[in-house]
């Protein structure tokens, strides 16, 4: 497997159709869950270079941070709590234009100013959430959400 990215310039689908082969590729052959996350928003970071991306993984009744790229970040967000566990609780993707005017929002880092948060369900379950946040508001929107959502089904929890 070639460890280098491609990054290309273009509009969103365009970078999202170049990057999702180059992640099939990265999960391919490979089952360790922390490895496959980790390169997920390692490539996520070098091609959007968005201010934070990665995972919060399901633990009990709590979501606590795994793999990401960006600055140090909460480490346990409590389902229904903030923009991931409100994402968690209703199994949905939620995108947040800008994160002062969501009721709840918790920062992590006082930069952020927009942000998506696309579940993983396994067997009708959320195993995990992806957090992409974004130093300007208004950054995410459909194309985001369609094209994570197909990014977070390759994994192979
Ligand atoms: N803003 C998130 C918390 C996680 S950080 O952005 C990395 C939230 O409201 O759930």
């Amino acid at each position: 497997m070639a460890e280098d990215l491609t990054i290309i310039t273009g509009n969103k689908t365009e970078q999202y159709k170049s990057l999702i082969p180059q992640i099939k590729g990265l999960l391919e052959g490979e089952t360790d869950l922390i490895a496959n996350l980790a390169n997920i928003t390692a490539a996520l970071k070098e091609q959007f270079n968005w201010l934070w991306v990665g995972f919060y993984l399901v633990k009990k009744d709590e979501l606590v941070l795994g793999p990401f790229q960006g600055p140090v970040a909460c480490t346990r967000i409590k389902k229904g709590r903030g923009v991931c566990g409100t994402s968690w609780e209703k199994e949905e993707t939620l995108i947040v234009p800008d994160v002062d005017k969501f009721p709840g929002h918790i920062a992590c880092n006082s930069t952020s100013k927009s942000e998506i948060v696309v579940p993983v369900i396994r067997n009708n379950v959320v195993v995990a959430v992806l957090d992409a946040d974004s130093s300007e508001t208004d950054q995410f929107d459909p194309t985001d959400q369609r094209y994570l959502e197909e990014i977070v089904n390759l994994i192979p929890f």
